[in-house]
């Protein structure tokens, strides 16, 4: 386990040659045993958990870091932290402001921090209620030449700050290993918020969060930002004061674009046409499809009321969506569906969906295809109300 003393271990001399000799070696689970006694030789047994605890972690926190190798986490902590992706992005919004001094407020091991830190000519001053995630936060800004201030705080007081007019304040959303759900469950409550006097606050939230328990921050001028990378939703920003917009948006962190709300009414409905059409998660969370068509310039059509599949009679680029070209639909009952796919001797499929009862995995099983022949994407889904199957090319086959 990482403490304040394994920690000052491994950011020492011994320790650094220790994490240096360990991620060069297979970390994987069979190789627990022999790397812990070739770490006993020298090492006592908690700094020889420590050590392979953090080497494991480093190696995971590749996926969100690109300096990980020298970063120190805990298993909770880097859970937590945001990815540099998606934290450059906020930053970003926040050098609009340009703001001379922003707060980071439960800044964790500091994954905004490095972010916020990076803006030319911005001082951060990174506050949280954990002594050992505050030094791990400095040391993994030191990791990436940056530096911020840091303090001590327990975010339910009043805050420990003076003449900051920006603010990012990321609460926890897990307990025990749990997911919180609603925003008065976060540690602290969102509400917390309702005390702070800043010009300029954004505020991470859970991306499946309950748009009405936001409504108290929307009526008053709040915007919620859906933010996507890699086309997997990753985050909603509740954007407050100077830098708070009317109704929801969808930001592609990757892409570094934004689609804005524009009041466009939702496509009209139609059967499948020549392509299914699949929003980025950040267009369905914002509830931007009529925007989405638009921003195309394609004329794009729902499935169902109720489902966020489009389908079009051209595909749409790459970037906001992805698209399936439809070889055949059919309401979805075993037999026909594994009738229409063996006809074109297809027997091996990938399954997609949306408001269907199975499982993908269950699909599959009760297809029972052997296994051969062409590849296709099978989509189950409603159409108008009703449970369909598409059956679709695989992407490569446009
Ligand atoms: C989601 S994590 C922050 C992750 C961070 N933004 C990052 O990218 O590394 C939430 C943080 O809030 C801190 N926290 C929870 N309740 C707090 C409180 N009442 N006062 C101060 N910090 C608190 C936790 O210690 C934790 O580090």
């Amino acid at each position: 386990m990482l403490t304040a003393q394994t920690f000052r271990f491994l950011a020492g001399p011994q320790g650094r040659a220790t994490l240096s000799w360990l991620a060069a070696r297979d970390l994987g689970d069979a190789q627990t045993l022999p790397l812990l006694d070739a770490l006993r030789r020298d090492l006592p047994p908690d700094l020889a958990a420590a050590a392979l605890t953090l080497a494991r972690l480093r190696a995971r926190a590749t996926a969100k870091f690109s300096r990980a190798e020298a970063m120190f986490f805990t298993p909770d902590a880097l859970e937590q932290a945001s990815g540099e992706i998606v934290s450059a992005w906020r930053a970003r919004r926040f050098a609009l402001g340009g703001y001379p001094h922003i707060a980071d407020l439960g800044c964790g091991v500091g994954g905004d921090a490095l972010a916020l830190a990076a803006l030319p000519g911005v001082r951060i001053t990174g506050l949280d209620r954990d002594p050992l995630r505050l030094a791990l936060a400095r040391a993994n800004l030191a990791a990436y030449g940056r530096a911020a201030d840091w303090a001590r705080a327990d975010l339910n007081d009043p805050l420990p700050l003076r003449g900051v007019r920006a603010a990012f304040f990321d609460p926890a959303r897990r307990a025990d290993g749990r997911r919180l759900f609603s925003v008065r469950d976060y540690a602290p409550p969102l509400d917390v918020i309702a005390g702070w006097r800043f010009a300029a606050l954004a505020v991470k939230l859970a991306p499946g969060v309950a748009l009405d328990e936001l409504a108290p921050y929307t009526h008053a001028g709040a915007g919620v930002e859906f933010v996507s990378a890699g086309g997997e939703l990753k985050e909603a920003v509740l954007w407050d004061g100077e830098l708070g917009f009317a109704g929801r948006c969808a930001s592609r962190a990757d892409a570094g674009e934004t689609l804005w709300p524009q009041g466009a009414p939702p496509p009209p409905l139609s059967a499948p046409r020549a392509y299914l059409v699949e929003p980025d998660p950040a267009i369905i969370r914002a509830g931007l499809l009529g925007e989405l068509a638009a921003h195309l310039g394609l004329t794009l059509y729902r499935l169902d009321e109720s489902i966020a599949y489009l389908t079009g009679d051209d595909p749409p680029p790459a970037g906001w969506a992805r698209a399936w070209r439809v070889l055949a639909w059919l309401p979805f009952q075993l037999k026909r569906v594994r009738a229409a796919l063996r006809e074109r001797g297809i027997g091996r499929v990938t399954v997609k969906k949306r408001g269907s009862p199975l499982s993908p995995e269950e699909a599959i099983r009760l297809l029972k295809l052997d296994g051969g022949g062409e590849e296709a994407v099978v989509v189950l889904t409603q159409v108008a109300g009703r449970h369909c199957a598409l059956i679709c090319a695989p992407p490569s086959d446009h």
